[in-house]
């Protein structure tokens, strides 16, 4: 085995490539993330952030082996996690994410039962709910002469996708929306006043509603993922193991969806040869939108911890290292993807890393498609000459997650 111990030593435009220099919350990695990210992997693609005490990996080969290998690689950050490692500032408010951060059998006990609602059969009885969403929030814009899409669509969606896949009553959407938004803002925003600490409060306020839920379904259930994981026969999990992953669903599920819809948008707003293709070809909405997520990931780090000491091309890393997987990097490898920053609905390539891989892999995966599918559908049909107001909109200033801050647009 080759050992290497420190590489750390890189610079991009004279700054170290360390800490926040890896993150979007750094203007110049915001503002040019694909040429960051190249330069790191073709000079030290196992690289060391000796600030942040992991190793930043933005190699494909070396992403998608790490994230398949179950058994030397986990999520569980207990003892081993890393200070500083992005999202440790809202880690003590937020805690341990359910499914999330454990592994092994236990991983296994909580997230059979979620999957169970994810199936084609259980996703298809969502989408009279999902079309009534998406409906709903077109009325909301249809007027307007220019509206911020973030805001205004996206967000207000990704909350009502949430409520139709949970269940939540009509009655009760206006609490669950304060709830959801306020835990979520932490994610797309930090200079507002206290938004880690009014996140902190709605996590404690929305297990307290989830727990009223879960007493409600059990008496009366229906065609909803709590419903399904009250059904204690099949399902042994605990009313808190199910209150956990109803929190997790909302952090894991209702940011990345509403960026999802953001980057889609650009995307096919600054590529409106390739829209037009598919608004006449229908049938390419599932591949501009694997393109979307590839080319733009909402996702864009997620962590690792090595339980053994391993090789990782020309690095030996000893047990207990945190590592950032960069899907966004692994996705716009040139090894695997012609030329990677190019956005093209038509690729015949090996499928991005943007749901993750191996026992962690997004459980929320096939929904994601489904609603954006639809959304996209539904928006470019009613708006067909939809415009970018700014052909570059603000990205968001925050570490893991790839999104807009705010996407300007005029429909009429
Ligand atoms: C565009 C949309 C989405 C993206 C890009 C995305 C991305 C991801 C990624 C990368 C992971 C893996 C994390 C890791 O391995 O460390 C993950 C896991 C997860 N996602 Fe998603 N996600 C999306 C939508 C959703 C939705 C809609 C839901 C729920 C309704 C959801 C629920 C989850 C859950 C529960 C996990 C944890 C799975 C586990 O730990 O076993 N996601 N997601």
């Amino acid at each position: 085995m080759t050992k290497k111990t420190s590489n750390s030593d890189i610079t991009y435009n004279g700054k170290p490539l360390q800490g926040l220099a890896l993150s979007s919350e750094d203007e110049v990695f915001r503002e040019n993330t694909d040429e960051v990210l190249d330069y790191i992997r073709k000079t030290v693609p196992v690289l060391e952030d000796g600030e942040f005490k992991r190793w930043f990996i933005s190699d494909h080969a070396v992403a998608d082996g790490v994230l398949k290998d179950r058994e030397n690689f986990r999520r569980d950050w207990e003892e081993n996690a890393a200070e500083g490692t992005w999202g440790k500032d809202v880690a003590p408010m937020i805690g341990k994410w359910g499914m999330f951060d454990i592994d092994g059998p236990e991983h296994k006990r909580v997230r059979a039962p979620v999957s169970r609602m994810f199936t084609p059969g259980k996703l298809k009885l969502l989408i009279p709910k999902i079309e009534e969403a998406i409906d709903r929030e077109i009325e909301h814009i249809r007027n307007k002469e220019e509206f911020d899409f973030i805001s205004e669509f996206a967000v207000p969606m990704s909350t009502n996708f949430m409520a139709a896949l949970l269940g939540i009553e009509a009655r009760d959407l206006v609490e669950f929306k304060q709830y959801a938004e306020d835990l979520t803002q932490v994610f797309i925003e930090r200079e507002s006043e206290n938004v880690i600490e009014k996140a902190g409060a709605a996590k404690e306020g929305l297990e307290a509603f989830f727990h009223k839920v879960v007493a409600e379904k059990r008496e009366n259930p229906k065609e909803d993922l709590i419903s399904l994981l009250t059904e204690e026969e099949k399902n042994p999990i605990t009313d808190k193991d199910i209150v956990d992953n109803c929190v997790l669903m909302v952090i894991a599920g209702k940011v990345t969806t509403t960026d999802l819809l953001g980057n889609g948008l650009v995307a096919f707003l600054q590529h409106p040869e390739q829209l037009k293709e598919v608004q006449e070809n229908p049938e390419l909405y599932d591949a501009a939108i694997e393109e979307i997520l590839r080319y733009d990931s909402p996702a864009t780090e997620i962590p690792r911890y090595n339980r053994n000491a391993c090789q990782l091309k020309d690095v030996h890393l000893e047990q207990g290292q945190t590592l950032a997987i960069s899907l966004a990097g692994a996705n716009h490898d040139p090894e695997v993807y012609s030329c990677p920053h190019q956005f093209n609905i038509h690729r015949d390539e090996p499928a991005h890393l943007s749901f993750g891989g191996g026992a962690h892999y997004c459980v929320g995966a096939p929904l994601a498609r489904i609603e954006s599918k639809i959304a996209f559908k539904r928006f470019f049909d009613e708006f067909p000459n939809a415009k970018l107001v700014d052909e570059k909109p603000k990205r968001k200033a925050i570490g893991g997650f790839g999104g807009y801050r705010e996407i300007f647009v005029k429909i009429n």
